[in-house]
């Protein structure tokens, strides 16, 4: 896939791409990528937003499932932005995430100690998806349990069909799940981030009931298809470097600068979010004409040469810092602390418990899911020179 960025690239930073009437822009380049994620006067999210106030039509109060799923802060524009990242930016604070490091650090230890006696397993399915997911659920109070489910709806959610289940039934289910949820926390709230948005809901003026089940949705699938494919893309990427694995088996202090650098190298949101053009503007030589639909395509951004040098190499001891594998701007990840946090402490407790970790399987019979913003493996077989220890 990145060749083909680099292929991309050479066009141009900007590449406009017909559409029916009009185009859509598709943003290659790191230096205009980080223009337009920063710019969010002129590149909104809501496409309403693009037409002057006075002649907006008022907005319909809907309440069908996509509205009731989609009407979060990564689609709207302030003041609504700012109103609903407020609401729970505290629970995401540095501060507040590295507290969880302690409790991040047994269920590494409990999901290795589960498959340490054996000779091959999927790390996806054994380890990078369930330690992100527990802590997800265990800081927003949904049962753990159910995680089977949500993986199913958060995969409906970001467009990545699941054969035996249509994507309407999918979404169906995520609300009433919701719904069931809201009910049950307005009943008997708890200490959890669920209950006291539930709280403010109540209060009325700082969250509508449409915007509650959406906020809950994203936290959810924002918790359950991102930090997985950091920790499978970059496990994925370092064992296909063994002289970075060796080095960063030898000095775990790198731990920082390597994740910033898989970030970088194989981030999971391939592409972020649909913005569009509230005015015509010019970037690097190319006109961007106002309503036009724009999508920074991060992952090519994050391989630009102009910006990284030797960008096609993975290197963890560079300073990737300057990535936009997070995005950049107002919508900057919210949950950036949290997936550093938890990755740090996945590779550090696999490398120091698996020693020799390899691929299982020749890296080009690791197999992509389809979707087109969260790239992630489908499985990734693994085996190590002895069994795990404590
Ligand atoms: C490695 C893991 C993660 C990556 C690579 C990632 C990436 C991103 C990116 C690129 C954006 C901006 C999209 C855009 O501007 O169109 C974003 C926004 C967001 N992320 Fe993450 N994310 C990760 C983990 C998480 C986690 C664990 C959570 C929390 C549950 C989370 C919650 C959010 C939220 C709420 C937003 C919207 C922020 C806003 O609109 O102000 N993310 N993320």
């Amino acid at each position: 896939m990145n060749h083909q960025y680099d292929q991309l690239r050479a066009d141009g930073p900007i590449l406009m791409q017909r559409r029916g009437q009009g185009s859509v822009a598709y943003v290659v380049g790191y230096q205009a990528a980080k223009q337009i994620l920063g710019d969010h006067e002129r590149f909104v999210k809501d496409v309403r937003n693009t037409v002057p106030p006075a002649q907006r039509s008022p907005a319909e109060p809907a309440n069908d499932m996509f509205s009731l799923l989609y009407n979060n802060m990564l689609g709207t524009d302030r003041p609504d932005h700012t109103r609903l990242r407020a609401l729970v930016s505290r629970a995401f604070t540095s501060r507040h995430i590295q507290a969880l490091a302690p409790r991040i650090q047994a269920i590494a230890d409990q999901l290795i100690a589960a498959f340490a006696t054996q000779a091959e397993i999927d790390l996806i399915d054994a380890f990078a998806f369930p330690l992100p997911i527990i802590v997800i659920c265990e800081l927003l109070g949904v049962p753990v349990e159910d995680r089977a489910s949500f993986r199913r709806w958060s995969h409906a959610f970001i467009g990545i069909a699941d054969q035996a289940y249509a994507y309407g039934q999918s979404l169906t289910e995520f609300v009433q799940y919701i719904s069931r949820m809201i009910a049950e926390r307005r009943a008997n709230p708890r200490n959890d981030l669920i209950s006291s948005l539930v709280h403010a809901e109540e209060q009325g003026d700082r969250l509508s009931e449409q915007e509650l089940f959406s906020m809950i949705a994203l936290l959810i699938v924002a918790g359950h298809e991102t930090t997985v494919n950091l920790i499978g893309n970059g496990m994925a990427a370092l064992l296909q470097h063994p002289d970075q694995a060796a080095l960063l088996q030898r000095e775990p202090a790198l731990i920082d600068a390597a994740i910033e650098e898989f970030l970088r190298y194989a981030g999971p949101v391939e592409m972020a979010t649909m913005r569009y053009a509230a005015e015509d503007v010019q970037i690097e030589g190319i006109m961007i004409r106002c309503g036009t639909p724009v999508v920074v395509v991060l992952a090519a951004a994050n391989r630009d040469p102009a910006a990284f040098a030797d960008a096609a190499a993975l290197d963890i001891t560079r300073d990737a810092r300057k990535h936009v594998g997070f995005g950049y701007g107002v919508h900057y990840c919210l949950g950036a602390p949290l997936a550093r946090l938890e990755a740090a402490i996945a590779f550090n407790t696999l490398l120091a418990r698996l020693p020799g970790l390899q691929l299982a399987v020749p890296a080009n019979q690791l197999q992509y899911n389809e979707g087109t913003i969260v790239r992630g493996l489908i499985r990734l077989p693994v085996r190590w020179q002895a069994p795990a220890t404590r």
